[in-house]
């Protein structure tokens, strides 16, 4: 399980996340929502030790990443929002690099690279150097990059951004299969039909804080919402601001 207690992150005077707790429990997909600059990401990176709370804690499985970041990078499988790649790697001395890192026996990493390559379709990539791949194979290599030492936990922050659609099918397939599997999938998305269609359920952040979590049916009714953008818009008290931007727009 991936637990927050009370966790808040400040910068300055702002606070990136403002004592949030959370806890998302294998099984099932949760979509992690908010307007930019809400404090997804730093509650992503605060899962694998990058960015350390300045009170409140994290658990990863029982590990605290704060305290142990190389633990908590062995239980999670992180995808960072922007790609960082070896660019004067390839993508397949980047994956044996990994298996390395990560002790895969070579048979199994073959295994496991042969699959992800073929639902990827990342066959004509995988001898070029990332610095020369396209943005969306850039995106399949950071994401075979988290899954390769098969996580208990997944942490993907805005997977699909760059995605073909046949990628953004396999993808949501994967995340499946990884939840009904018992592991804990946690991703971020501004793409609130793909959070209706994926995730069981949604954490909906505003300002650092959690301003609504449930299952997207549950929250739907909580607050008399007709969809999930309704939702959003009603949980982060944004409604009332858009429909005046729109009106304002058309009336220009
Ligand atoms: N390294 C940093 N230094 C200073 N401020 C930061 C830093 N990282 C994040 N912040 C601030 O923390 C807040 C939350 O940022 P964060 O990146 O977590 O938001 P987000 O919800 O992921 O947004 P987006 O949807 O745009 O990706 C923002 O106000 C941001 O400017
Ligand atoms: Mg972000």
């Amino acid at each position: 399980m991936l637990k927050y207690i009370d966790v808040t992150k400040r910068y300055g005077d702002v606070a990136a996340v403002n004592g949030v707790s959370l806890e998302v429990e294998g099984g099932r997909v949760t979509a992690l929502l908010g307007p930019n600059g809400s404090g997804k990401s730093t509650l992503m990176k605060m899962a694998i030790g990058v960015v350390k709370p300045d009170s409140g804690m994290v658990e990863v499985d029982g590990v605290n990443p704060a305290e142990d970041p190389c633990e908590a990078r062995r239980l999670i499988g992180y995808s960072p929002e922007d790609v960082v790649l070896y660019e004067s790697l390839t993508p397949a001395e980047v994956f044996s690099f990994l298996g390395e890192v990560y002790e895969v026996p070579g048979s199994e990493l073959e295994r496991r690279v042969r699959r992800y390559v073929r639902l990827f379709k990342l066959g004509e990539e995988m001898g070029k150097l990332c610095g020369e791949l396209s943005r969306g194979n850039r995106r399949k290599v950071s994401l075979v990059s988290a899954l390769l030492h098969e996580p208990r936990i997944l942490v993907l922050d805005e997977p699909f951004t760059g995605l073909d659609p046949k990628s953004a099918r396999v993808l949501k397939e994967l995340m499946r299969k990884m939840a009904y599997e018992g592991r804990v999938v946690l991703f971020s998305t501004h793409i609130l039909e793909l959070a209706e269609a994926v995730a069981e359920r949604v954490v909906i952040m505003h300002r650092g804080r959690v301003a609504a979590e449930g299952e997207p049916s549950e929250l739907r009714e909580e607050l008399k919402a007709s969809d999930l953008e309704d939702v959003f818009m009603r949980a982060t008290g944004l409604s009332e601001e858009l429909e005046e931007l729109v009106k304002s727009l058309w009336g220009e």
